[in-house]
């Protein structure tokens, strides 16, 4: 479930990222980044008060672009005071997965912080060019919360486009100061966090304001609120509500990103408007959006706003076209979605409730049904799935494909040969779906990679076939699973 949605977050941001990937520099002389694997990683480790890790792969484009960055990073690092070192682990190599698996990597690059000598280990959650990493990772080693002592550190610090949590005190001792600084701890990669005995120094502070008292400040909504119960949970829960938006916009200003991000990972139904935000009507849908959303959010429901410039990968995954834009896109916990497209801002109120009253239609993607489907290969597409594969009482193989796999592309003639050898045979039919433009039935079928066959035999048992992708061995697999007609007959007798 959270791969499912790190890769759907990852889809929005990646329609950003620039797509050429930049040599990796060839770099004389010594490396800074310290290379580590299975043999002397927790050695390594443990001597560390402090060190950043990253799980790469060889092969993985996005690491390939960060490793002349990162270099440049571990070498400024390298003369701060005291160094600050950064390593890599090659967790593609065979001998380095189990270490990678003890840190839950999922996908590449992941950075890890690594506090005392490996016993806290914290995300990395910064940006991913020199200059962003050393003061990311400066901040990271530095104290969780630092003093502001005048008005010029009061808005250094909050003049940022982020969140900013500062704990105003009477004196730095007692629980409370103990516990702000406790939570600032934990929460230290995702948020900034500052004390100080003087809340006049802070931008709208009153001098009135004594403490102990949290102001969380974000760039969004009603700027700032306030919070007095320092018990760490509560404290814990304030800031991660607070520091939400009533509306996460996604378009192309990195400082949304991080927003972006805590939208995909929490775990409320998603509300997702996409609108040409540069367009004269923007207004009136953003308007209507708002105030849709503040009432529908204590209903478990969260509100994107996305510009439609930026949203290539989202249209691309949800199976959307510009001209349907403005539209709303919803997706539940269950993976179902619903659609309204050629939305007008009066719409959204009553499509919403439409939606909450269960009166809407989930939205399938599917490419159209081919007019003409006589290939050897017949084409099947979401909305033709039913009626060839699970209707046609016939002994289906399905395929499951991405037009840019290769594995796919290499199995495609041997497919072809397979369903040649049974074109005289009407029972049997040889199929393909191209499973990144259709929406698949996930409970029926698990596609983790692409090819992925199944085999739907006429009496509707179905199998995912794993035996080899050669002419001989499919042919074998159909044969011994298919029913032939006489046999269907019995089945339908005894059921
Ligand atoms: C860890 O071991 C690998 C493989 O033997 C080696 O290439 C690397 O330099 C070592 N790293 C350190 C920091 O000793
Ligand atoms: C500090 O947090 C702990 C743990 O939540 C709690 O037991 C304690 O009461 C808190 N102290 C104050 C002053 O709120
Ligand atoms: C968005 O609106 C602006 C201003 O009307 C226009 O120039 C731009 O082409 C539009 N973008 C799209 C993707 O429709
Ligand atoms: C696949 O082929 C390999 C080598 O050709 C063979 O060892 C293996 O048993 C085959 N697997 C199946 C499921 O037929």
């Amino acid at each position: 479930m959270a791969n499912k949605r790190f890769s759907l977050c990852f889809l929005f941001l990646l329609a950003l990222l620039p797509s050429q990937i930049s040599a990796a520099d060839e770099s004389e002389g010594r490396e800074f980044v310290l290379t580590l694997d299975h043999s002397n990683f927790s050695q390594t480790v443990s001597n560390h008060n402090f060190i950043v890790v990253e799980f790469y792969a060889p092969w993985c484009g996005h690491c390939m672009k960060l490793a002349p960055e990162y270099e440049k990073a571990a070498s400024i690092l390298s003369s701060h005071d005291p160094p600050i070192p950064l390593a890599k682990v090659d967790a593609s190599a065979e001998n380095n997965k189990e270490l990678a698996n003890g840190f839950e990597v999922q996908g590449f690059p992941t950075i890890k912080i690594l506090r005392n000598g490996g016993t806290l280990v914290q995300d990395y959650k910064g940006p991913r060019e020199a200059d962003g990493i050393v003061d990311y990772v400066k901040k990271q080693s530095g104290p969780a919360t630092i003093e502001i002592k005048s008005a010029d550190d009061a808005s250094a610090f909050t003049s940022e486009n982020k969140v900013v949590v500062v704990g105003v005190f009477p004196k730095f001792s007692g629980e409370e100061f103990e516990n702000f600084t406790a939570l600032a701890e934990k929460l230290r990669s995702e948020y900034d966090f500052a004390h100080t005995l003087d809340a006049k120094h802070l931008s709208r502070g009153e001098s009135s304001v004594t403490g102990p008292v949290v102001r969380l400040f974000k760039p969004f909504d009603e700027l700032f609120v306030d919070f007095q119960d320092f018990h760490v949970e509560a404290l814990e829960k304030f800031v991660e509500e607070s520091s939400v938006p009533i509306v996460t916009v996604f378009n192309n200003d990195p400082n949304n990103h991080p927003f972006v991000s805590k939208f995909f990972d929490n775990p409320h139904i998603k509300a997702m408007m996409f609108i040409n935000l540069t367009a004269d009507t923007a207004d009136s849908f953003k308007s209507k959006y708002h105030e849709t959303a503040e009432q529908y959010r204590q209903h478990g429901i969260s509100f994107l706003l996305g510009d439609v410039e930026a949203s290539k990968g989202a249209f691309q995954y949800f199976g959307l076209k510009e001209d349907q834009v403005p539209l709303i896109v919803i997706q539940d916990n269950d993976g179902k979605k619903f659609l309204k497209t050629n939305l007008e801002p009066d719409h959204i109120a009553t499509w919403l409730e439409a939606y909450k009253d269960g009166n809407i239609e989930p939205y399938r993607k599917s490419e159209p049904i081919p007019e003409v489907n006589n290939e050897p290969v017949k084409v099947v597409v979401a909305e033709s799935l039913q009626d060839i594969v699970f209707n046609s009482g016939k002994n289906v193989l399905l395929e499951f494909y991405a037009p840019w796999c290769g594995h796919c592309k290499k199995l495609a003639p041997t497919l072809d040969e397979v369903a040649v050898s049974y074109q005289s045979n009407p029972d049997v039919i040889i199929a393909k779906l191209d499973a990144t433009a259709n929406d698949i039935p996930r409970e029926t079928f698990e596609v983790q990679g692409y090819p992925t066959l199944y085999f739907r035999s006429a009496s509707g048992k179905l199998t995912q076939y794993d035996g080899n992708r050669t002419k001989e061995d499919i042919i074998d697999f159909i044969e011994k699973n298919r029913d032939k007609p006489d046999q269907q007959e019995q089945v339908k007798d005894e059921l």
